[in-house]
């Protein structure tokens, strides 16, 4: 299939107007959201809804949220919003919130993947926004990567995996946040985070009082987590990656990363700026590591992590190792895709000693301390 490519500076109503013709047509195409790349079709067409898992060979019981633009489009989707629900689309609309509630009958079996709840979000992405109300119906849309591979976050890596695949790819330039939406469960008795994403904990606790996350999203094997497509293996690189967290994180990755150098290995480092500069202040020249850094804070790490994950997989490297982050505000999604893309090798470096907390078979110099 060709693929249409739109750079939406030249003439972005044309091409918006262009894209729409086609999803109303029952085609896919990838558009920006400001959360990630979606891959996008006519919610309420089973047959072009297909295409979608098609291109991205997504397992068939993974569902779909359904993208609409403006709040009372939910309301055919649907048997009915309760407070908390209703609370949510009031304070997070449009923007990065998925609300999960009862659908109705005119939602295809495809979309939810039989489940009788319906994923539901109105992002605040102006091409997004433009395009739904072009195509005029909800949009089903995943993340526009092959199932599997880390989200795009940018035209160039939806090109890399969807290219010959869908009718058309929108330029919208980067995604701002960078991680999928919150995905917020409001029909269980206490509204729950299926997946944590840019709207926080904190900020839905402040509005809802009490929320909880499914603990499945801790990584232990036992639990089935309540979002389907939380139980695959996602977010990952090709090189295997190992984790440090606690409070001397960035100091232990410093420690492993000198060491490696010295062993000669080809090691990818994921860190933040500060550490980046001290790495190559005390590296020899021509060192054999891959060092990549997301820039400073959580909203860099969240903006970037997607992208340096794809970086790794063109550089490389013979495994990785990453700096975790504290769980507060945005940090819980950026450390739930950062444990997912390490396949939850975790260490966990205290003071004096570095201890295991998940996963097994880890090169034994990373355990060490000092350099
Ligand atoms: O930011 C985002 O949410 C992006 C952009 C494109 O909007 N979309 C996205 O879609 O991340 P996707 O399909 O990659 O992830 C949707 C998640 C999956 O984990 C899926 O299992 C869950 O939402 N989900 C969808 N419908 C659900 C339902 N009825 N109940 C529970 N989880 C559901
Ligand atoms: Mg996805």
């Amino acid at each position: 299939m060709e693929t249409k490519f739109w750079e939406l500076k030249k003439n972005p109503e044309a091409a918006v107007g262009e894209a729409a013709g086609l999803i109303a047509a029952g085609e896919v195409v990838a558009f920006p959201t400001e959360t990630v790349y979606g891959l996008g079709a006519d919610g309420l067409n089973p047959e072009a809804v297909a295409k979608i898992f098609a291109a991205k060979g997504r397992p068939a019981d993974n569902p779909l949220i359904l993208h609409i633009a403006d709040p009372e489009q939910i309301l055919p989707l649907t048997t009915g919003l309760n407070a908390n629900a209703r609370a949510l689309m009031d304070t997070f609309w449009p923007g990065p919130l998925t609300i999960v509630v009862p659908r109705s009958a005119i939602v295809p079996d495809i979309v939810t993947a039989g489940l009788d709840t319906v994923a539901v979000r109105m992002p605040s992405h102006p091409v997004a926004a433009a395009l739904i109300r072009a195509s005029g119906c909800p949009i089903a849309a995943p993340s526009a990567n092959v199932s599997g591979k880390p989200s795009p976050t940018n035209a160039k890596d939806v090109a890399e995996d969807m290219t010959g695949k869908v009718a058309g790819i929108l330029d919208g330039g980067n995604c701002g946040i960078g991680v999928e939406s919150t995905v917020v469960d409001t029909t269980s008795p206490v509204p729950t985070i299926l997946r944590p994403g840019g709207i926080t904990r904190e900020m839905l606790e402040e509005r809802l009082g009490a929320v909880e996350v499914d603990p499945a999203l801790n990584g232990d094997p036992a639990l089935r987590p309540k979002a389907p497509g939380m139980k695959y293996r996602h977010y990952a690189p090709r090189a295997s990656m190992y984790l440090y967290e606690g409070t001397q994180a960035a100091r232990r990755l410093t420690e492993a990363a000198i060491r490696a150098q010295k062993q000669g290995l080809h090691a990818g480092i994921l860190c933040d700026d500060g550490v980046k500069s001290h790495l190559e202040e005390n590296l020899r020249r021509g060192h054999s590591l891959e060092i990549l850094s997301w820039g400073s804070g959580k909203p860099d790490l969240a903006e970037h992590l997607y992208e340096l994950l794809r970086d790794f997989d063109r550089l490389d490297p013979d495994f990785i190792i990453g700096m975790g982050v504290d769980e507060k505000g945005l940090g819980l999604a950026v450390m739930n895709r950062m444990r997912k893309a390490a396949g939850y090798h975790i260490l966990l470096a205290e003071e004096g000693k570095t201890v295991v907390r998940s996963g097994s078979g880890f090169p034994e110099f990373l355990l060490a301390t000092g350099e």
